[in-house]
């Protein structure tokens, strides 16, 4: 059966990505719709050789859409969701709008896919640095419940979007030609830098991000028990986000049991060699989709065998938005 697509934000670094992943995985598409703001409408796209127009977002832009991939932002997506749900399409939502709204699936396909089918027009895409430390930690919770995680992240600008990547790549250029370093988007210079995730801070002290990955984990995990605390932090890499994960286990845990469940899970990749110091790094993860899972060691600042460190490696354009995003749309059709 071939449906057709909708792509809102379709110029975006996300929407771009969604459409190399729906070439790349041959999704069956009849009729592809590209839909962005009046500034890019008019563009042309090439998806698998054919020429198309990128048109502006309007409330009639879903007319015969049976699916809708959108990745424009929160705002676009509370205001055009419902839209494109009332026409008949099935939302598959990357923005935070809807993420923790009851109801809502929040879905990463190697742990929860039989919540897609729960759907009422809208599916959620978790956020990317929940969904790259849930696809290795979920097989080890099956086997030995997980109690606690404590996670740092060290994430690329351009999950920021692709104005993310345009100002790390100017304050390089400007300070190859001796320029003064600008910043525009970020709160502070992002070239020789790094800082606290570019989120507003809560009432507790976490940053927007940071409470994300608590949440969202729950939801993804249906364990409310599950306690998560998060720092997370930008870093001047173009893609692919890495993390620290240090994770607490119901019982003992060894290094051994985890590269074992992992060697298996799905959407998962060891890189763990020590002889040459080679661990999970964003340019092995850019434009992969595996979670690329290293330094599996015991901690060891515990004494009963029950905490393992791991430090991660995922792309965040990819199994973090789009290759998420494509893999619970193949599920609905
Ligand atoms: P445009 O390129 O026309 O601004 P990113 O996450 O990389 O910043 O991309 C955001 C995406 O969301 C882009 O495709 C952008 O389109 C789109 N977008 C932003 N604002 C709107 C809007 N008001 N209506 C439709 N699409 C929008």
């Amino acid at each position: 059966m071939s449906v057709n697509v909708a792509v809102v934000g379709a110029t975006g670094a996300v929407g771009e990505e969604f459409l190399r992943v729906l070439a790349e995985r041959n999704f069956p598409i009849r009729n592809l719709r590209l839909l962005a703001s009046a500034r890019s409408a008019g563009k042309k796209v090439i998806f698998k050789d054919q020429e198309y127009t990128v048109e502006e977002l309007t409330k009639d832009s879903f007319k015969d859409i049976q699916i809708a991939l959108f990745s424009a932002g929160g705002s676009i997506s509370k205001e055009y969701a419902p839209v494109a749900v009332s026409a008949g399409a099935v939302v598959v939502d990357n923005s935070s709008a809807f993420r923790m709204k009851e109801g809502v699936p929040l879905v990463v396909p190697e742990v929860n896919p039989e919540q897609i089918r729960r759907h009422n027009g809208v599916i959620a895409n978790p956020n990317c640095s929940t969904i790259i430390m849930n696809v290795p930690v979920w097989p080890l919770h099956q086997v030995n419940p997980v109690r606690r995680i404590i996670v740092s992240t060290y994430q690329a600008v351009s999950g920021a979007g692709a104005w993310g990547l345009y100002e790390l790549e100017q304050q390089q250029r400007a300070f190859a030609s001796g320029q003064p370093i600008r910043k525009e988007k970020f709160p502070h210079p992002i070239f020789n830098n790094l800082f606290s995730h570019n989120s507003p801070i809560g009432p507790q002290g976490y940053n927007e991000e940071e409470m994300k990955m608590v949440k969202e984990t729950r939801k993804i995990f249906n364990d409310p028990r599950i306690m998560v605390t998060a720092t997370c932090v930008r870093v001047p890499i173009p893609r692919a986000h890495c993390e620290s994960v240090n994770i607490e286990f119901s019982r003992p845990m060894t290094p051994e049991q985890v590269r074992q469940i992992l060697s298996r899970a799905p959407g998962v990749k060891i890189v763990d060699d020590t002889q040459t110091n080679t661990f999970p790094m964003p340019i092995l993860a850019s434009h992969q989709d595996d979670v690329l899972v290293g330094r599996i060691r015991q901690d060891i600042s515990r004494d009963d065998g029950r905490g393992i460190e791991i430090f991660i490696s995922g792309d965040q354009i990819r199994k973090g938005a789009a290759t998420n995003a494509v893999q619970i749309a193949e599920k609905l059709i």
